[in-house]
């Protein structure tokens, strides 16, 4: 998918990248680095999208460009993309010397699970949030991965998500970076856990309820234990008394 001269360009570049440390982690693959957003990276994003629009038959609007370099043991969770990511192309840049192919597995709604075999400078063209994809377990450093990220340009996203929010093409993220996670996938992941959270607060309200019933019954017993003592040395002290 890309020509040997643009992917010999992005190896050096990548390379530039490192020697400034502009990679970080992020929450999705936290053992690996990653780079969004970058003005360089975003030029291939818009370099390419004639060529995606064509393939895919329909005009894109380009959101953004995100960049991973695979750490050893990583893995990529089964997932779909958040709306920024309608139409993905995910390209392998470089491939560790000596391992295999970069594998990326996917799994179409109503149709069965498949693999895409990707050597360096191959790409594969998908449905980021309509298709679940994801990354078995790494077994060495150094796999390169380009991911750009498309909306459809008569879609419901135009404009709102062109450039992923952002003025234009290369712009910096306000908080440095852009998402990699489904929002949606996070908000429903957080209601889950408040609702937990909840039902637990409950339980407890309940079993303390219980306690502070039980409580009160010991108590009460107590207060009827300590009666019946009074009674039972009253005599005693009167005689006691009398004395
Ligand atoms: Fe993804």
């Amino acid at each position: 998918m890309l020509p040997e001269t643009i992917l010999q360009y992005l190896k050096v570049y990548y390379a530039i990248l490192t020697a400034n440390n502009r990679f970080s982690n992020d929450g999705q693959c936290p053992l690996s680095l990653s780079v969004g957003g970058d003005a360089a990276l975003d030029a291939v994003l818009e370099w390419i999208r004639p060529e995606v629009s064509r393939l895919v038959g329909f005009d894109l609007a380009p959101t953004y460009s995100y960049s991973r370099q695979y750490a050893k043991d990583e893995v990529l969770t089964r997932h779909r993309d958040r709306p920024s990511c309608e139409i993905s192309v995910t390209a392998s840049i470089q491939i560790p010397k000596g391992a295999g192919p970069s594998v990326l597995h996917l799994k179409p709604p109503n149709s069965e699970e498949t693999k895409v075999e990707m050597l360096e400078g191959d790409g594969c063209v998908y449905a980021g949030t309509e298709i679940e994809h994801w990354r078995e377990r790494f077994s060495v450093d150094g796999y390169i991965q380009l991911f750009l990220h498309f909306i459809e340009r008569r879609g419901p996203n135009y404009p709102r998500l062109m450039f992923d929010g952002r003025e234009c093409l290369g712009a910096r993220y306000p908080d440095g970076k852009p998402h990699t996670m489904d929002h949606d996938a996070v908000n429903a992941m957080l209601l889950k856990e408040f609702l937990k959270e909840r039902r637990t607060v409950q339980e407890l309200k309940k079993e303390i309820a219980a306690l502070t019933e039980s409580m009160k019954k010991q108590g009460s017993k107590i207060e009827k234990v300590g009666d019946q003592l009074e009674l039972a040395k009253s005599p005693q002290q009167i005689v006691l008394n009398s004395q």
